[in-house]
């Protein structure tokens, strides 16, 4: 074979290898120190997003002409919204806080669970569930897959998973392990251990953004493994990136076959379930990509269930005023 031949087969395997990225569109920028933190999409295709900074959440409807980010409800007695989660088919499950946000906690006994129904003609029903005493933070949240009564949340400070059983708002730690703890630094955003919370058939998905990596477990019906821990990918392993990575929230495509993890500062990482290797995809853009908190599919037609939504947290200004916080698609 000619050397030129060879140079010519070797581009097109590694162009086949990586992939273009995939268009990325704006969907909605908020006004300035508008933390964006989480996402979750309705079955009629609205956006719900919450923000740490304000006490609002918010629903965009990410197929009008220009959408808008509307206010569903403000929640008086906290500074900002966390973790956000369906629980049965458009109630949703949320967390309010009083916030530090430099150090990404919350004041010990603010941190409230609530519950949304858009199920009454009447509009969005809110009702309080829980106040909980012992945690500073409950970051991703996620109905447990097999027991429809209890919610699960990542504790990013203490390294463990919760579960609020949601009828009687009860509380306590599922489980907690030194791989779902953070690590000594106090370097921000690099002091939350398990962060994104997702999960199917029995498994439970997580990102520990301290320690860099994306794994899962096994777990009973009370929310309690059945086996050990297990990492499925490191962040610093991300081809073609400078080992910069941070995983943040998840997103599980429909057939559970991709995990698509928002990443800072600008990635959204691809890691593949199936099959052994758990190949990643990575779509680094620094223009519309900025500091990706949470990711979700969309619902409601095919077209929106090949469409990512990712929430960005932002960029700071030099004066420390978030900028360009906010929600973008991208067309898988
Ligand atoms: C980001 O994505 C947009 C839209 O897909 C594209 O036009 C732009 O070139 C990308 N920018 C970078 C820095 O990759
Ligand atoms: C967008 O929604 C906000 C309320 O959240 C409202 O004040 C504003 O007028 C809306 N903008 C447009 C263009 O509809
Ligand atoms: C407001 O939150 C604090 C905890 O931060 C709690 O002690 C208090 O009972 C709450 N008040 C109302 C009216 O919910
Ligand atoms: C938090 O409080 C609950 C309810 O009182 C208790 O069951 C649990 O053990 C406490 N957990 C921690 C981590 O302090
Ligand atoms: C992740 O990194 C650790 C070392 O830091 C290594 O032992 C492990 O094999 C890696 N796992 C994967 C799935 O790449």
């Amino acid at each position: 074979m000619r050397p030129s031949t060879a140079l010519f087969l070797a581009s097109a395997a590694m162009a086949q290898a990586v992939p273009p990225n995939p268009p990325i569109r704006n969907i909605f920028t908020f006004p300035r120190n508008h933390f964006i933190e989480n996402i979750a999409v309705r079955s009629n295709s609205q956006l719900l997003v919450t923000s740490m900074s304000v006490p609002h959440l918010f629903a965009i409807d990410p197929n009008a002409a220009v959408p808008n980010a509307t206010i569903i409800h403000t929640f008086t007695n906290s500074t900002g919204l966390a973790g956000i989660a369906e629980v049965t088919p458009d109630v949703f499950a949320l967390v309010t806080g009083t916030w530090d946000l430099a150090n990404t906690r919350a004041e010990l006994g603010s941190l409230a669970v609530w519950k949304v129904n858009f199920n009454s003609l009447a509009g969005p029903q809110v009702s309080f569930l829980t106040q909980i005493a012992n945690s500073t933070i409950f970051n991703g949240l996620v109905r447990h897959p097999t027991n429809p009564r209890l919610l699960l949340a990542a504790d990013s400070a203490l390294g463990a998973v919760w579960k609020v059983d949601l009828l009687t708002g009860t509380y306590g730690v599922a489980f907690s392990s030194p791989l779902l703890a953070p690590t000594g630094t106090a370097m921000e955003g690099l002091h939350l251990g398990i962060n994104g919370l997702t999960a199917r058939g029995n498994t439970l998905y997580f990102t520990n953004s301290a320690q860099k990596f994306f794994g899962k477990v096994s777990i009973n019906s009370e929310g309690v493994p059945t086996g050990p821990i297990q990492v499925i990918s490191n962040s610093t392993a991300a081809p073609g990136t400078p080992g910069n990575v941070v995983y943040d929230d998840i997103a599980l495509d429909k057939k559970g076959k991709v995990a698509w993890i928002a990443s800072h500062p600008d990635y959204a990482v691809g890691v593949r379930l199936n099959g052994n290797n758990h190949a990643q995809r990575v779509i680094q853009n620094s223009t519309l990509l900025l500091n990706p908190t949470a990711a979700a599919f969309g619902r409601g037609s095919r077209k929106e269930e090949r469409t990512l939504y990712i929430t960005n947290g932002g960029e700071f200004t030099p004066e420390f005023d978030l900028i360009n916080e906010g929600v973008v698609a991208i067309d898988l």
